[in-house]
């Protein structure tokens, strides 16, 4: 699974400016999209597929013949929501223009339905040449963006129009083609996910029904919109979110030692995991046999959310989850803000768990609940749209 909007192709042909697509990948990343880095063969004269691996964190592929099974050039196509490539020689534009594809970079923009945006970079004389003019124009009649070299020094002695870009000239090209939200960029948000189930003996546990959906929409949304995000899955069996760093975990006990690690690091914790309130006081390192299975000592688990009210610092946003088990909306705002207040939160989301309602479903209803009092009620809609009305609450919380 791909953040929305967030996975893109740097393409990376082969002019002496490619180093500083090295710093364009860096500021990529800081705002929050996963990069596939498709260098030529020429490109890697000037910088070499080690250092995209190391920057980009990912395998560098960079012929056609690697990887045959996977089709890299067709998958590479279809799971970019955008192709950039920088710098652009003007022998590439001629291949782009003519619609060639001897090359992994130039089959994937071929098969790429994705906005394609062009960063020439080359000598004035290669840039103003009739030829080029005219492959730019045919590039920019198929839809492809081509943004204006900068004027400036080249190489050597030359001054004149065609150095790569401010990077800022490419952003928001990128901004207008993906039309995508960064209001989370920079920012660290964590998100627990699931159920903790506490041991009663090897093979039995105690657990609630969390699927985790809700955490995972709302750790998917996040990430989207451009946040580093660390989710804490407790026993949810969904697919992992590309980009998005992921701990597991089992019990409540885990969970508060990850958070204690955690939480200082963040901007935001946004709690909708189900915790166990309570964990057998005595595990059996053996199974339990029927007949000795009559009671059990439990022993209350840690309030996990009133720990981080003690160490949350002024500017780090709490948000909670409560699943109540009472259909009137008057009750479940009261039970909400008690909660909300009970144990120091900025945004609580209170839902109706009625006969198992909203556990594994893909759907929610319920009510945010506002340390301002501003309170929105959540008629049935998905769990990836509540996630985005929370996280705009979130947002303006964060300033
Ligand atoms: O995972 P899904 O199938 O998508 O289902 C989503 C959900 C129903 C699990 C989710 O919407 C939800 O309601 N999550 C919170 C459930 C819960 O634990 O509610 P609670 O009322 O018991 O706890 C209130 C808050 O305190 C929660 O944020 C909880 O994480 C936290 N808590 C609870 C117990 C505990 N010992 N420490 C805590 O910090």
């Amino acid at each position: 699974m791909f953040p929305r909007g967030r996975k893109l192709l740097l393409g990376v042909s082969g002019g002496i400016s490619a180093y500083k697509s090295c710093e364009l990948l860096r500021r990529l990343q800081d705002q929050g999209f996963i990069v596939d880095v498709v260098p030529t063969a020429a490109s890697l004269n000037f910088v070499g597929k080690a250092t995209w691996e190391a920057l980009s964190g990912r395998k560098v592929i960079t012929d056609l013949w690697s990887d045959v099974e996977s089709v890299p050039h067709i998958s590479m196509a279809k799971e970019n929501d955008l192709i950039l490539i920088a710098p652009t020689t003007a022998d590439l534009l001629a291949k782009l223009a003519s619609g060639r594809a001897d090359d992994l970079l130039t089959n994937i923009v071929l098969a790429s339905n994705a906005p394609k945006i062009i960063v020439p970079a080359m000598h004035p004389e290669m840039w103003l040449n009739p030829a080029t003019s005219a492959n730019v124009s045919i590039l920019r009649d198929r839809g492809f963006v081509v943004i204006e070299p900068d004027q400036g020094r080249m190489t050597g002695l030359d001054v004149g129009v065609g150095r790569y870009p401010d990077l800022s000239k490419i952003f928001s090209e990128i901004q207008a083609k993906l039309q995508n939200n960064s209001d989370l960029a920079g920012r660290r948000i964590i998100v627990t996910a699931g159920g903790t189930r506490e041991p009663i003996d090897p093979v039995r546990y105690i657990g609630n029904r969390s699927s985790g959906k809700q955490g995972f929409a709302l750790a998917l949304a996040a990430a989207t919109r451009g946040a580093n995000v660390h989710l804490i899955s407790a026993n949810a069996d969904l697919p992992e979110i590309d980009g998005v760093e992921v701990t597991k975990i089992e019990t409540a006990t885990e969970l508060l030692s990850v958070l204690e690690a955690e939480f200082p690091k963040c901007d935001a914790l946004i709690m909708s995991a189900a915790v166990a309130d309570a964990r057998v006081s005595n595990y059996s390192q053996n199974k339990i046999k029927k007949n000795d299975f009559e009671t059990m000592d439990l022993t209350k688990n840690p309030d996990i959310l009133a720990r981080i009210a003690e160490i949350k610092k002024s500017g780090q946003i709490v948000v909670g989850f409560a699943a109540e088990t009472d259909s009137k909306s008057e009750n479940l705002v009261k039970l909400g803000t008690e909660k909300l207040r009970s144990k120091s939160l900025d945004l609580m989301y209170v839902n109706n768990v009625t006969d198992g309602a909203i556990f594994g479903s893909d759907s929610t209803q319920g009510v945010i609940i506002d340390s301002n009092e501003k309170n929105i009620d959540i008629p049935e809609i998905s769990k990836d749209t509540l996630s985005d009305i929370l996280l705009d609450q979130l947002v303006s919380k964060l300033g």
